[in-house]
């Protein structure tokens, strides 16, 4: 890799349920189109997966399933870091440090907490989970990052890294870069199938409405034919069309197309026989994707070397950092 002067990409996902297609057009695609450009870090944050209850064979699993899944979809382990946040030794040293000069009020008014807590309904609210945002700081300071891309339900934690790398530099010289948060303009946003209201996400109730990166073809298709669409029989791009609209904007980041040639190519067309040439296309980028995934899915070495090496390259980098600031807080050297 010689991209070691280039600007420095963090962004992590965590290891929780299955990755559809919302988490490809959204996500993976803007992350595999950075890698060329930067020194991009990619995490697998285990860690921040404990937060809520889990089954621990389950995460097991799903933290070796979504690397196979990140390699097949294009993040070439050669060319960026892969890593499991628990491989690296510093992340929750570093949260320590950061929480230490965190207010709780500003962790109680997070929305992603306040939602959550509202919808515990095991009655159970760890500390993990008022704490989380502090330890997602730690993730993207311990690299020094200088972007952070997320989706817009993240940013809100990403400005509180910001306060806690300024609050940390203010407090014990400067230190650390203060990340820029990177929303992608770009980018499918996917919705639901059976909800276009809203965005498509494993934890919808109805699973009809999310497709997996894993479905087989004939899931796929049916999913699709059993999208909901709107009145009429138009298909267009319009905002009282959102079903329509979104199976559109599926097809245009599948295809390439743009959504005017689409409405042109299917002006005139029955909503079976879109919806059809939709599941065609989708298909078809599902198809390599997957294939690659059996092929390595099933090499645990393999995988186990990725992680291995990406650990060794974010250990390296994160080692600097956090010898940095143990110096600047006062802790006395191991020698
Ligand atoms: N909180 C993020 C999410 O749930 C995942 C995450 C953890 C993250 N650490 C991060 C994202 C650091 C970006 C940078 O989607």
């Amino acid at each position: 890799m010689s991209n070691t002067d280039h600007k420095v990409i963090l962004t992590c996902a965590q290891p929780s349920g299955q990755l559809h297609l919302g988490n490809y057009f959204g996500a993976l695609l803007n992350w595999a189109s950075m890698i060329d450009d930067y020194e991009c870090f990619f995490g697998i944050v285990d860690q921040h997966a404990i937060t809520a209850p889990y089954v621990p064979a389950e995460l097991r699993q799903a933290t070796y399933r979504n690397l196979a899944l990140y390699i097949a979809s294009g993040l070439d382990p050669e060319k960026c870091h892969l890593f499991c946040q628990s491989h690296i030794v510093g992340h929750t040293e570093l949260a320590w440090i950061l929480g230490c000069l965190c207010p709780i009020g500003q962790l109680e008014r997070m929305t992603q907490y306040k939602d959550k807590t509202q919808r515990q309904d095991s009655g159970f609210i760890g500390s993990g989970l008022l704490n989380y945002p502090v330890l997602m700081a730690a993730d993207i300071l311990i690299y020094n990052a200088d972007r952070v891309p997320v989706g817009e339900d993240q940013k809100q934690h990403v400005e509180l890294c910001r306060d806690l790398a300024i609050k940390f530099n203010n407090t014990y010289s400067e230190t650390f870069k203060v990340p820029e948060v990177y929303i992608p303009k770009t980018g499918a946003r996917v919705r639901s199938l059976q909800d276009p209201n809203r965005k498509m996400s494993k934890s919808d109730a109805n699973q009809s409405g999310c497709v997996y990166l894993l479905d087989p073809p004939n899931i796929v298709r049916k999913k699709i034919r059993s999208a909901v669409t709107d009145s009429g029989s138009a298909v267009r791009f319009a905002q009282d069309k959102p079903g329509v609209s979104n199976l559109l904007s599926i097809m245009s980041a599948s295809t390439g197309k743009s959504i005017e040639d689409l409405e042109n190519e299917f002006a005139g067309s029955q909503y079976g026989t879109f919806k059809d040439a939709v599941a065609d296309a989708v298909i078809t980028v599902l198809e390599p994707i997957q294939a690659k995934y059996e092929e390595i899915q099933k090499d645990k070495a393999y995988l186990d070397r990725i992680f291995r090496e990406g650990a060794g390259a974010a250990q390296k980098r994160a080692n600097k950092i956090m010898s940095k600031v143990y110096r600047k807080v006062g802790f006395v050297p191991r020698t």
